[in-house]
């Protein structure tokens, strides 16, 4: 049996860092089955090219062919440009990746990392603000734009549910609840109530009694993530919220360039490191290659080949540790290669 693997490294550094991920697997051996490669293409330079952000075939193939795939990173103009829409948002859509699913955890203080964090961003991956329902019109007092926020009892419930699995599967068993509900009673209501009632649902026989549920507001949880990280275990939110926290969450572990991501659905996984394409390091070959490897172990890990993601993440951990091989965003000095030469010298 083989594993296929598709690999879209799309924009900007994703060209970079994603044949590292594809090295690291590579470099498994026999702790996975053997991996076949299919390379696609998608982004905004494919959009220049091509006219299309998102190729049917692209599609296609990820669907009928491949066990799972990564993804680099995209570019996207911050105006707008007819007939481009983000390709990564309509990925998830398409092959209902309906959970994203982002782990931040400290493994050294020599690199700026805070210590004691080891904690999981669940983030809705379909709704929310990211429905992209944009209107502008002209009223009274000029352009008015609105945006349509979506939040469904089906998608909260599922997030919900991925949640609960997760913080089951932790030691602490802690799952805190993000929303914004004294404002948006309607929308954030419904997400948290909705979490909230999953552990009720019928046929669940009490599976999460050992789980214990917090809440936070959207706002205090960012204050609470910097000034008392280790607080939190699993965190679950709506898109917006969750794609926020992620990111500042990056900023206590030292670097976007260490962490991982799966856009998870119940028959497909893609990896995909948090981080966009970077053009201000684009093309200097120093970009950090361990949040594509990290992803790359998720991916595995998800499929249930643990014991190739454990290694992996094994030797992206000693690197990190050891302190000695890191890119610039790391105030190392080394090169994507050369980081990617360490982990490999690890495996
Ligand atoms: P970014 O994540 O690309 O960069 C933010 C900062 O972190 C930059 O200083 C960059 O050099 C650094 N950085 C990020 N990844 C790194 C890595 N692996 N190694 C070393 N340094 C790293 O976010 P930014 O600048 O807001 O967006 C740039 C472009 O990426 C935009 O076009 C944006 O739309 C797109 N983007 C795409 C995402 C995706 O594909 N899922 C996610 C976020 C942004
Ligand atoms: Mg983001």
């Amino acid at each position: 049996k083989s594993l296929k693997i598709g690999l879209i490294p799309a924009d900007g550094i994703g060209k970079e860092v994603i044949p590292a991920a594809k090295q690291a697997i590579i470099a498994l051996g026999s702790d996975i089955p053997k991996p076949e490669f299919v390379d696609l293409i998608a982004g905004w330079e494919c959009f220049t090219r091509t006219g299309v952000a998102l190729p049917e075939e692209t599609v296609e193939i990820l669907r009928n062919e491949c066990d799972c795939a990564l993804f680099g990173s995209v570019s996207s103009p911050s105006r707008k440009v007819t007939g481009y829409s983000s390709p990564i948002v309509a990925l998830r859509k398409k092959l209902d990746l309906y959970a994203n699913i982002r782990p931040v955890v400290s493994v050294s203080p020599d690199v700026n990392q805070r210590p004691s964090i080891d904690l999981i961003v669940v983030r809705e991956n379909t709704e929310c603000l990211y429905v992209k329902e944009e209107i502008l019109t002209i009223g009274e007092h000029g352009k008015e734009a609105r945006a349509t926020r979506l939040i469904t009892e089906r998608a909260s419930r599922r997030i919900g549910q991925m949640a609960f699995e997760l913080a089951l599967a932790r030691s602490r068993k802690h799952l805190t609840i993000i929303h914004k509900s004294n404002v948006l009673s309607v929308t954030d209501g419904l997400f948290r109530e909705t979490v909230r009632g999953v552990p009720l649902l019928a046929g669940l026989n009490g599976k999460y009694d050992g789980v214990t549920i917090a809440e936070q507001l959207v706002d205090s949880a960012v204050y609470r993530l910097f000034r008392e990280p280790e607080i939190f275990d699993v965190m679950v939110a709506p898109n917006l919220y969750g794609d926020i926290i992620s990111d500042a969450a990056a900023a206590l572990v030292g670097s976007l360039g260490l962490i991982p991501s799966i856009n998870a659905g119940d028959d497909f996984v893609m990896g995909e490191p948090v981080h966009g394409s970077a053009p201000d390091i684009e093309g200097k070959g120093i970009a950090n290659p361990l949040a594509s490897i990290r992803s790359a172990a998720l991916m595995l890990r998800h499929l249930g080949y643990s014991k190739g993601a454990d290694k992996l993440d094994i030797a992206v951990d000693r690197v990190i540790r050891e302190g000695r091989v890191l890119t610039p965003d790391l105030k190392g000095t080394s090169t994507t290669n050369e980081v990617l030469e360490a982990v490999l010298s690890k495996l």
